[in-house]
C-alpha cells in the first residue's frame, strides 16, 4: 500500500490552494482567515507540496519551503517542512510515512537541500523518520521589578527610538542579515518572510496590543539593533498595574545596543510581568540582569533537523577542534545514508565521504542529526544509550567537534 501512496502523491495546483487552505486548517483544528483564502501566500512553493486525493477529495497535505539555515560555521540550503496533514478518515495508514519518503528521497535524487528541517506539532511523530530535536527554545517570564541591568552594563551612545512599521523594517532585515549567520539554527529571511512575519492580524493578538517596534541608532546614523514586543493592559482590583510586556525579538550587532534597546524595554511602565517569546535557552539577557532567577519558563524543542545527505551535510558545516573519525550511521529510512562515513574536519574546513575503515562511533540517523547544529552533546546521547563508542575516546573528541560556541536558536516557526 505504502508504495502505491507513494505514487498517488503530487503537488497541489494554484486553483486547488482554497480547498487545500481548507483541509489543511482544518487538521490543526482551526479556520481558514487572512488574507490568502483564494490565493497562495507568496511563501508558498505549490510546486513543492504533496497532496493526496481519494476519489478527488483532497485527504493529506505536505510542502517544502527552500530557506538557509545557518550550520556551525556555514549556511546550507535547507527544505522546510510544512504543511504536514493527514485527514482524520486516513489517518494511520502510512500516508504521512509515504510523504515523509518521496520528500527526502526527491531531495536526495535531485541533489538538492542536503538538510531538512521542521517544527513538530507533536514530539513522537518525527523520529521515525530520521527528524531529532537540533534547537530549544525558552519561554521565559519575570517580574518587572526584579527585572534591573546591572550597574556595569555598557549602554553605549546611541539612541532607542519608537519608529513605525515602515522604519522598522528594512533596518532590522539589515540588522538581521548581519547576525543570522552566526547562530545556528538562524533561517534566512526575504521580503516574503518579512512580509508575513510584521503581518498583525488584530484577531490574533489575543487581548494584547498592536506590534510596537525600537530601533538602536549609533551617532553615525548606523542602526545596530531592533527590538519588537506588544503589551497587555491589566489592572488588580485595587488599581495596581498588573500589565505585561511580551517580547517577541530583540536583535543587535554590538553589545551595547542589545543592553540599550532591553534597558528600553525594561522601562516601559504600568507592566508587573515581561515574557520573552521563543527566546534562545543562553539569552544574554539572563546574564544583563541582577537577579539570573527573575526569568524562568520551560525549554522545549524547537526545530528538528534531519540529515538528507550525510556527506553533503556533515562537509557543510565547521568543526570548532579537529576531527578524524569513521560514523557507521544506521538510517533505514534513507538507506542511502547507512554504513560508514569518514568525517574530517577542523574549524574552516571539512569533508565527509564514504569509507571501509572500522568505525569509531556508531550510531543512528536520529542522533546525528540531533547534534548537527551544535546543541546537543553525543556525550549526552551516548549516556542515554544512543551512541555507541568503539575507538576509546572517540565520543569525547566528537562532542567537543562537534560542539559549536554559539548555542543554536531558530526564533522563526513556519
Ligand atoms: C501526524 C499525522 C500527519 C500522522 O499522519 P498518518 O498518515 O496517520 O501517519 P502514518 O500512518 O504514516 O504513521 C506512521 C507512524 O507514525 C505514528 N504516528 C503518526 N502520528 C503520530 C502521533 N501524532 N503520535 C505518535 N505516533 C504517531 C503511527 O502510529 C505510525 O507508527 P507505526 O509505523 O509504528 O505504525 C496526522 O495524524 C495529522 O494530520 N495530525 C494533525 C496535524 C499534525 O499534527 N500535523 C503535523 C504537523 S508538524
Amino acid at each position: 500500500m505504502a508504495d502505491d501512496l507513494y505514487d498517488q502523491l503530487r503537488p497541489a495546483t494554484a486553483e486547488e490552494w482554497p480547498g487545500w487552505l481548507e483541509t489543511m486548517v482544518g487538521a490543526f483544528g482551526e479556520t481558514p482567515t487572512g488574507p490568502y483564502l483564494d490565493t497562495a501566500p507568496p511563501t508558498a512553493e505549490l510546486d513543492r507540496s504533496l497532496g493526496l486525493w481519494d476519489d478527488g477529495r483532497l485527504v493529506a497535505t505536505s510542502g517544502i519551503y527552500s530557506r538557509k539555515l545557518s550550520v556551525p560555521g556555514a549556511v546550507v540550503p535547507v527544505a522546510g517542512v510544512t504543511w504536514v496533514t493527514v485527514a482524520p478518515t486516513h489517518r494511520r495508514r502510512g500516508v504521512l510515512s509515504a510523504m515523509m519518503r518521496r520528500q527526502l528521497t526527491e531531495l536526495h535524487e535531485q541533489e538538492r537541500e542536503p538538510v531538512a528541517a521542521l517544527w513538530a506539532s507533536e514530539a513522537p511523530i518525527y523520529g521515525r523518520f530520521g527528524y531529532a530535536p537540533a534547537t530549544t527554545r525558552a519561554e521565559l517570564t519575570g517580574p518587572t521589578h526584579r527585572l534591573r541591568l546591572r550597574p556595569d552594563v555598557d549602554l553605549g551612545t546611541g539612541r532607542v527610538d519608537i519608529v513605525d512599521e515602515a522604519a522598522y523594517r528594512p533596518a532590522a532585515a539589515a540588522v538581521h542579515e548581519a547576525v543570522r549567520r552566526f547562530v545556528p539554527g538562524n533561517l534566512d529571511r526575504d521580503e516574503r518572510w518579512w512580509d508575513r512575519l510584521l503581518r498583525d492580524d488584530p484577531s490574533e493578538r489575543n487581548g494584547a496590543t498592536a506590534r510596537r517596534y525600537l530601533l538602536h541608532t549609533e551617532t553615525d546614523g548606523t542602526v545596530t539593533g531592533y527590538a519588537a514586543y506588544r503589551l497587555t493592559s491589566r489592572w488588580t482590583d485595587t488599581d495596581q498595574p498588573d500589565g505585561t510586556l511580551v517580547v517577541e525579538e530583540v536583535r543587535a550587532t554590538t553589545t551595547p545596543a542589545h543592553a540599550a534597546l532591553w534597558n528600553v524595554l525594561l522601562s516601559i511602565d504600568l507592566v508587573s510581568s515581561v515574557r520573552l517569546k521563543r527566546a534562545s535557552p543562553d539569552d544574554p539577557i539572563r546574564h544583563l540582569v541582577t537577579d539570573t532567577r527573575a526569568l524562568t519558563g520551560p525549554v522545549l524543542d524547537a526545530l528538528w533537523v534531519r540529515l538528507v545527505d550525510v556527506g553533503r551535510a556533515l562537509s557543510a558545516r565547521r568543526y570548532p577542534a579537529r576531527i578524524d573519525l569513521v560514523l557507521d550511521v544506521r538510517d533505514p529510512f534513507c538507506e542511502w545514508n547507512d554504513g560508514r562515513w569518514h568525517v574530517w574536519g577542523h574549524p574552516s574546513g571539512a569533508f565527509c565521504d564514504r569509507t571501509d575503515r572500522d568505525p569509531d562511533i556508531a550510531l543512528g540517523i536520529e542522533e546525528l542529526s540531533a547534534v548537527y547544529l551544535g546543541g546537543t552533546s553525543l556525550a549526552t546521547l551516548q549516556a542515554a544509550g544512543r551512541v555507541t563508542e568503539i575507538s576509546p575516546g572517540a565520543v569525547t573528541n566528537a562532542s567537543t567537534a562537534f560542539g559549536w560556541p554559539v548555542t543554536p536558536w531558530c526564533p522563526d516557526d513556519f
